[in-house]
């Protein structure tokens, strides 16, 4: 399977036009299915990472999903003279998507300034040396975060920006003001601003996913590991909300097709004029127990919770309203949850081996 993959990938390297797009945190979660499908879409791609909560063992995996070894630089996006040295060896970078970030929100709350210099100081770095270096597009991972409990449901892209939680989720709010002031003053840039809802699930191959890192903060990681025993028992956070069986409800999106919507964007990135946003969602609300169930009924394992109370910062509900990226990027969320449980799973199996 892989040697076909491998085969059809030095067929579609050889008809395209490879463009070079450099991807900042390309051994992360998102940012690795991302390469993968850069490559297939006949990108090359070099990746710059820190490895702060990766491994460089993703290079390899990413090589064996795609059949193409990106270039690797293990650097901090705080290195500006780091940073300018790879623009200046890899000539012709089109377009940078920009993942590199510190992504905790408990952890943001007891570190605000690591947080504020990680990510407010690494996207300036790259802003300034996009002009010098002919860099034409960006595209910024940012959150639903930003819409925190959102007035009106789905929510689309119009609806106001609420006060952040965390220092985290403030850090995202500042970059899309960032970037939006720095396109405003004329610099050379156009912006893409993906705002992601749920990635959960991982790449079919099992080779790609989200390494556990401590004890998990996310639903999903929770839960496969409550699967396989490492914890005994699921909290559930909350049964009080106002919703339909009174736990949290999110738009949880697959891992691959949020790397697909980078695709798209990067192709509207080069070409569209000025910032945009798009919502990355599939319009879907699953709460809490939904999750529950269907991880249970797509891998026919059983999952022990309980019901803890409310966890500060969260909100009761909120799902996308995808259309503008159908409409404008053409792209659009492919896997069900069933998918996004099985997904999971296979990868938590493959970790604990
Ligand atoms: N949840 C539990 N038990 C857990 C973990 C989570 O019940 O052990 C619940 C949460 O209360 C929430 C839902 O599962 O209702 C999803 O929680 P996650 O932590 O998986 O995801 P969040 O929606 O809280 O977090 C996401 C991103 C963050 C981002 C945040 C902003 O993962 O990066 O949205 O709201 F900051």
């Amino acid at each position: 399977h892989l040697c076909d993959r491998r085969q059809r990938q030095m067929c579609i390297r050889d008809r395209y036009m490879k463009e070079r797009i450099l991807v900042t945190g390309g051994t992360g979660y998102i940012g690795s299915h991302t390469v993968v499908e850069l490559q297939n879409s006949g990108y090359e791609v070099i990746i710059i990472d820190n490895l702060s909560n990766s491994s460089a063992d993703v290079v390899d995996n990413i090589e064996k999903v795609s059949g193409i070894r990106p270039a690797f630089e293990k650097l901090d996006c705080l290195d500006f003279a780091g940073l300018d040295a790879v623009f200046a060896k890899y000539k012709g970078i089109k377009a940078i998507i920009h993942f590199a970030a510190s992504k905790a929100v408990g952890e943001s709350v007891e570190k605000p300034l690591l947080y504020y210099r990680n990510n407010l100081v690494s996207l300036i770095n790259l802003l300034e040396l996009m002009p010098k270096h002919g860099v034409e597009g960006i595209v910024f991972s940012s959150s639903c975060t930003v819409y925190g409990q959102p007035d009106e449901l789905p929510v689309t892209e119009k609806a106001p920006i609420k006060k952040a939680e965390s220092p985290y989720g403030n850090t995202k709010q500042i970059n899309e003001e960032i970037i939006r002031d720095t396109v405003a003053s004329g610099a050379p840039i156009n912006a893409i601003m993906l705002r992601y809802f749920n990635p959960i699930g991982a790449h079919p191959t099992a080779l790609l996913g989200e390494l556990p890192n401590g004890v998990p903060q996310n639903l999903i990681p929770y839960l496969t590991q409550t699967a396989i025993g490492i914890r005994e028992k699921l909290s559930v956070f909350g049964d009080d909300y106002d919703t339909p069986d009174g736990t949290g409800v999110r738009d949880y999106i697959h891992v691959v097709d949020l790397a697909k919507g980078h695709v798209n964007a990067i192709q509207k990135a080069v070409s569209a004029e000025g910032v945009n946003i798009y919502n990355l969602g599939t319009g879907n609300g699953y709460s809490v127990l939904d999750i529950v169930k269907a991880f249970e009924a797509a891998n026919g394992v059983k999952i022990p919770y309980t019901i803890k109370p409310r966890r500060a910062g969260d909100i009761a509900t909120c799902y996308a309203d995808p259309k503008k990226a159908k409409e404008e990027l053409g792209w659009e969320a492919q896997y069900d949850l069933k998918r996004m449980c099985e997904d999971s799973w296979r990868y938590a199996q493959m970790c604990e081996k």
